[in-house]
């Protein structure tokens, strides 16, 4: 597979205050990939994350969206520019319903895109029908974890990004989380998401990126890692 890149991260440095958090970090996404962004707790995934939204601004380095640098402009504008995210507590509005929360996401693509509708979403998330009318802070947490990235994909991204989707749900619904995404890879999603399970990504990615303490220390296909013990056991082992 080797389509058009989708986003392009160069050479970001992130700080918070004055303590330096990213370091020269740097990979793309391809159009229909699904890129792991993998490593320890504490590593700089959320902050890899928040800096492509705009939540973190980097000190250095860019980011670009299809060639057209988005780096520098304000969250809003980012996520108008076509970036779908999923923060680590998923954000969802927890007094209105399920079917609202999806209205409010509903929004055209950059260039238009429309092909998310309530409907289709219903098609893609079975579960979540016969919840549209529920309060949607009365979920458990794996469907508001499906809620979350319902209502993303509701805004037509042309990158949808997920911050630890796996966290803190039991490992049933891990796995029907795990089940999603890989559908949504099948109908040509592109996704990028950011994990410490390296197991709920290995079945469910294209190609994985290893951060440590900051660094990329690691970008290739799924196949590649699967296959090299040695990175795995250095910087994904607990
Ligand atoms: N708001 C913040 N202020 C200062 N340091 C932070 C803040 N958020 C995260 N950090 C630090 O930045 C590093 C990377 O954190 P984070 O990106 O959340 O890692 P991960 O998502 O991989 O667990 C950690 O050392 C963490 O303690
Ligand atoms: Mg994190």
């Amino acid at each position: 597979m080797n389509g058009k890149l989708i986003i392009e991260v160069e050479d970001l440095d992130v700080y918070y205050g004055t303590s330096q958090i990213l370091f020269g970090v740097e990979f793309s996404v391809r159009q229909g990939e699904t890129m792991a962004l993998l490593g320890r707790n504490g590593a700089g995934k959320s902050t890899t994350m928040k800096a492509i939204m705009g939540l973190a601004p980097p000190r250095r380095g860019k980011v670009s969206l299809r060639g057209k640098l988005i780096s520098g402009l304000k969250p809003h504008r980012i996520a108008r520019a076509g970036l779908g995210f999923v923060p680590e507590d998923r954000q969802i509005f927890s007094e209105h319903t399920v079917e609202d929360n999806l209205l409010i996401g509903g929004k055209k693509g950059p260039e238009g895109q429309d092909d998310w509708t309530i409907k289709r979403i219903y098609q893609v998330f079975p579960l979540l029908e016969p919840l549209r009318h529920r309060i949607a802070g009365r979920l458990s947490g794996g469907e508001q974890q499906m809620l979350a990235i319902a209502r993303t994909l509701m805004g037509n991204p042309a990158l949808l990004l997920l911050d630890e989707p796996s966290e803190g749900l039991a490992p049933i619904i891990v796995q029907r989380i795990s089940a999603l995404l890989k559908q949504l890879r099948g109908i040509g999603a592109t996704i990028l998401i950011a994990e410490q399970n390296m197991h709920f990504c290995l079945g469910l990615a294209s190609h994985a990126t290893l951060i440590d303490k900051g660094q990329i220390v690691y970008s290739h296909t799924i196949e590649d890692l699967k296959a090299n013990d040695d990175i795995r056991r250095r910087y994904l082992a607990l």
